[in-house]
Formats: C-alpha cells, structure tokens, sequence
C-alpha cells in the first residue's frame, strides 16, 4: 500500500514538471495549481485514499505528500515569476521610450544647426562696433511714449503716431518700440557723462502691410556717438569706415537730405543695391539704390531729453536696418524669409 502511494505520488510530481513546463501564461499555472493542488485535486485524491491505510502508512505517505505538495509549490511560484520576466522583458522591446531620444536628436541637430542669418551680421557688426570703441547696449521691447516719441522730439502730431502706424497696448500709454531710437535716451541716461558711444541692436515691430522689403517686426541697430565738437564730416567719416569694414569692398553710397525728428540735419545714406548691383529689382524698387542707414546730427531737444547739456555737447545718431543688411550680404530678394519658420531658408546659412 506504501510503496504504490509513494509511486503514485512520483509519477504526479514527473507528469507536473511536464506540465509546468508547457504552460506559457498566468491562468494556465492558476489551472494546474487547481488541477494538481485544489480541493478536488489529484493530491487531494491520492490523500484522501490514504483513509484506509495504517496509521504508519497514513504517516509516511502524509510527509511525503507533503514534500511534493511543498516542490509543486515552488514550482508553480518559480514558473509564474518566469512567466512574469518574460512578459516584462516583451514590453521592453516591443513598447518602449528612449528617453535619450531628445539629446540624440539634439546631437544631430547640433551638426546641423547654425545661427539665424540675421543673429549672423548682428553679431559681426557688434564686433566692428566693439573695435571702434562702441558699448552695446540694450533696451526693452515694450516701450513708453516718452521713450518712443516724446523725448526724441517726435511732436503729437506726427503720423508715426497715429493707431495705424504703432501697436499701442489698451492704456494707450505703452507701445511695442518703433524703433531702436529709444535706446538713444536710455542710453545717455545709464551712461550720463559725454564722450561716449554705443549701439544698440534689436527688434522693432510697425503696424503697416508687408511687402518684399516691410516686414511688422523687423531688426535695427540704434547708433549714437555724443562728445565735443562733433561735426557732420566725422559722420561721413564713420560711416564709410562702417560700411567697408561690413562689405568688405568699398560700396558706393550717396546721401540725401531726411527729416528725423531726433536729428538735425538729418539725411538717408542710401548704399549702391548689391543684390542688382544698381541695375533695378524688387529689392531697391527698380531705382538701384537701397535706404540702408539713416543718420543725423543729434537734435538738441534729445540731448536735454537724455539729461545731457546741449551747449556743451552734441553729437550724431543713425540708425541701421539689419534686415536689409542681410538681404545685400546673402542676395536675399524678400524680407518674408527671413521670419518664415522655413528651415530649408534659415538651413542655408548654418554654415555661415
Ligand atoms: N528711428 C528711425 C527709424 O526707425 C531711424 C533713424 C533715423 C535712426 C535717423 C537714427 C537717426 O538714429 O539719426 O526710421
């Protein structure tokens, strides 16, 4: 009776590795375990045949029973934690983050970024500036009136003004900047005492329909130099020094009067159009010459504005379109571009 429980209790072991080993998912060991282990199950039966056997048998059996009960156990235990790893370890390589993937893909792009072509010539023209003695300064896009208008002489009545031409906020106080020209002020406030000179490089937004060469936002990069004695042949001087250092050839230029309230006199540097070399074209609107730097004598209403005495000091202003800059270096012939977000247009230049 003994040894043929005892062989029973074997063979359901051997048949239960076999068994274990073919069930591939968590019901299919939760099946056997009830199969093998459960109320009704086999061991149950070969326990509950053991009824008639003597108490030695019963007691021999029963520990070994036991034991077997115990390895099926571990075993059940020891296959759904397999079961488990091998779920797990599907997910990893079917469903899956990169969490490198951002800095990889930075990586890539770091090859094949390159500055904007605009940032480009602003970042040389500081450096000539830098060479000439120049601070570079700068100043917020959010302006006030004083700032944009009134401390540069603008008088109430100007169009520049006008809802149309100017982005105002609602408390018809703040603007977004016009122009680069509110540095000027800004700047004679932080520096106080003449001599000195600075530029200022930045964006400047206008309320007014876009064409080849207007844009709403656009870049300009104020210039003012104050100190003693100061005389509209050193601004000639200066500027045809500017303009070789920046093209790098000598370019033709001319000079016409302008009226720039914060400058008297005033005048347009028009430069020779690179892009048609002075033949016509969208660009220079068919004339073969391009406004590139207006300029003037400071006014001395700014001076005062700027706390400086204008008695004792004065000095010349320009103001540098960076825009069109770029457009002459790179034979740009739509300002559009440049804010396109296109990057197979800003690509070209990552080289730069
Ligand atoms: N602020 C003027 C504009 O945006 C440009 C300008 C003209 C600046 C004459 C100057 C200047 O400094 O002297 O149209």
């Amino acid at each position: 009776m003994e040894s043929s429980m005892k062989d029973r209790l074997q063979a359901l072991e051997k048949r239960f590795e076999i068994d274990v080993q073919e069930a591939e998912t968590e019901a299919a060991l939760a099946d056997l375990k009830a199969r093998y282990l459960g109320k009704k199950g086999v061991l149950s039966g070969i326990l509950r045949s053991l009824k008639d056997a003597t108490p030695e048998d019963r007691r021999s059996v029963g520990r070994l029973a036991n034991v077997v009960k115990g390895r099926i156990e571990t075993k059940l235990l020891d296959a759904r934690a397999a079961i488990e790893r091998t779920a797990i370890n599907v997910t990893l390589t079917s469903d899956w983050t990169d969490i490198t993937l951002r800095r990889s893909l930075r990586a890539v792009s770091v090859k094949e970024s390159g500055l904007h072509p605009v940032t480009i010539v602003q970042r040389e023209l500081e450096d000539i500036f830098l060479s000439m003695g120049f601070d570079i300064l700068d100043g917020p896009h959010i302006e006030t009136e004083w700032y944009n208008f009134t401390a540069l002489n603008v008088p109430q009545t100007h169009p520049a003004r006008d809802m149309q031409d100017t982005f105002w906020f609602k408390d018809m106080k703040h603007l977004l900047r016009t122009h680069t020209s509110c540095i000027q002020i800004r700047g004679m406030e932080q520096k106080k005492t003449p001599p000195f000179r600075f530029v200022a490089p930045g964006k400047a937004f206008r309320c007014e329909a876009t064409d080849a060469s207007h844009e709403a936002v656009f870049h300009q990069m104020e210039g003012m130099l104050i100190g003693k004695d100061i005389s509209v042949a050193h601004l000639i001087y200066f500027e045809k020094t500017l303009l070789s250092e920046i093209f790098n050839r000598d370019v033709e230029i001319r000079l016409r009067p302008g009226f720039f309230p914060f400058v008297e006199p005033g005048f347009e540097l028009d430069i020779n159009c690179l892009i048609c070399d002075g033949t016509g074209c969208s660009v220079c609107r068919q004339s073969g010459w391009v406004e590139l730097m207006p300029c003037g004598m400071t006014h001395p209403n700014v001076l005062i504005s700027g706390g400086i005495d204008p008695e004792v000091y004065n000095g010349f202003a320009f103001g540098l379109g960076l825009d069109r800059l770029v457009m002459m270096r790179y034979q740009i012939d739509d300002i559009r571009h440049l804010h396109s977000g296109n990057v197979d247009f800003t690509r070209q230049f990552a080289d730069c």
